[in-house]
């Protein structure tokens, strides 16, 4: 039987996503050599094609420098952390891992079922790339991004789903590229309602993010080098 998540991911056009799409091979060179951990789907995550995207931006951008928010299991952490150089550093914040139930904005509906799912950390934990990442642990809306403005290389915002969050973590990590070098990515466009809203909202209405474009057959989108 064919395995369900080994396939790209359908936008819902009942969401109206309206950003202009680019392709991966646009951004990344064929070939490009990356190494895939952890590749089976797990429920909270990134599909395979969309872990595959991830590695070869990795490969092919060379950040020196990577800031998620939403580690979970650090699936994503992991891989990222894999295909980064030997030098990169990444920093990855999630929610305490004794979690109040209390965060500053709020929530997407679906976001408390992740929430209760995730093991922090889990999946890097014992990898050979754990010197690589260091585990912060805080609400991304009142976390302090300031000691990190302008010094990171890769953003990925994969946090809480709802409009008020993806928002927020959008335009408190814009400050933290480095100039001329970083790029931002998100994850669940086209798939979460929220999420697309808000990242239309940004490109349609925000001059710094209108070069974001959706990668095709993900639900990734990127800001890349401007
Ligand atoms: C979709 S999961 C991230 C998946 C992960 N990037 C991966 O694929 O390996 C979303 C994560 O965001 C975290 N999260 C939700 N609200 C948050 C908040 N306000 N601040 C920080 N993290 C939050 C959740 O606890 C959850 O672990």
């Amino acid at each position: 039987m064919a395995n369900p998540y080994l396939r790209e991911v359908s936008l819902d056009a009942s969401l109206n996503p309206r950003l202009p799409e680019i392709g991966i091979a646009d951004l990344c060179p064929d070939g490009i050599p990356v190494k895939i951990y952890h590749p089976e789907f797990e429920s909270g995550g990134v599909y395979p094609l969309e872990l595959i995207c991830l590695c070869s931006i990795a490969a092919a951008f060379r950040p020196l420098t990577i800031f998620e928010i939403g580690t979970f299991n650090g699936r994503t952490a992991l891989n990222l952390a894999a295909n980064s150089p030997a030098a990169a550093r990444l920093l990855t914040l999630d929610l305490p891992e004794q979690f109040s139930g209390e965060t500053l904005l709020t929530v997407h509906d679906r976001d408390p079922k992740y929430i209760a799912l995730r093991k922090v950390g889990s999946r890097y934990r014992n990898s050979r790339y754990r010197k690589k990442i260091t585990q912060l642990f805080g609400d991304s809306a009142s976390f302090d991004y300031a000691p990190y403005t302008g010094t990171i290389d890769l953003v990925l915002v994969d946090g809480a789903h709802s409009y008020d969050y993806v928002l927020n973590d959008s335009l408190k990590t814009l400050p933290l590229l480095s100039p001329d070098r970083g790029i931002m990515l998100w994850h669940d466009y086209g798939t979460w309602d929220e999420v697309t809203k808000a990242i239309d909202d940004l490109y349609e209405h925000n001059p710094d993010f209108a070069g974001v474009r959706h990668i095709r057959g993900t639900s990734l989108v990127i800001r890349p080098r401007m």
